[in-house]
């Protein structure tokens, strides 16, 4: 899961799919990073946490860091929230293997419509509560598909 600075939407995606895939005990392993490097280390953006608890979700634990050229290689599914997210992950694909396990998390739920999850940084709770609904229902159907992947 990525956006940009790994402190509002990705880290809510990531606690998300972290515990609908925890909960069906499933062999996925799940992780967020930002595009930008301004919150490595840092916890996520208190509202969002606020968020998370309001819906019962805990990503306290979570601490940011930067997206690096590995991730291409830990990870089979690689989420971008946004069109900028998504351009920044792809000037460091340095295949078309790389190329083909980057999407738009929103194509999940929404397929072909391009839609972003919008930043909620400047926004207020009404804000916050509308990327936990768009990420909610995305890693419902990300869930969904991977629901074979028993441990
Ligand atoms: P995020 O939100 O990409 O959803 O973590 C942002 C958080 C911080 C900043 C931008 C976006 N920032 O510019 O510090």
């Amino acid at each position: 899961m990525v956006c940009l600075g790994n402190i509002c939407r990705s880290p809510l995606a990531d606690g998300l799919l972290r515990k609908k895939v925890k909960d069906l005990n499933l062999d996925v392993y799940v992780d967020s990073a930002g595009t930008a490097n301004y919150h490595v280390g840092e916890a996520p953006d208190h509202r969002m946490c606020q968020t998370a608890k309001k819906f019962g979700y805990s990503i306290d634990e979570l601490r940011g860091r930067q997206f690096v050229v590995s991730d291409f290689d830990t990870f089979d599914l690689i989420y971008a929230m946004d069109k900028s997210n998504l351009s920044n992950i792809l000037k460091l694909a340095r295949n078309q293997e790389d190329v083909q396990k980057v999407a738009l998390i929103l194509n999940e739920s929404h397929p072909e419509k391009n839609l972003e999850v919008p930043d909620p940084y400047y926004g207020g709770e009404k804000e916050f509560i509308e990327v936990y609904n768009l990420l909610n229902e995305a890693t419902d159907v990300i869930t969904a598909s991977i629901k074979h992947i028993k441990k």
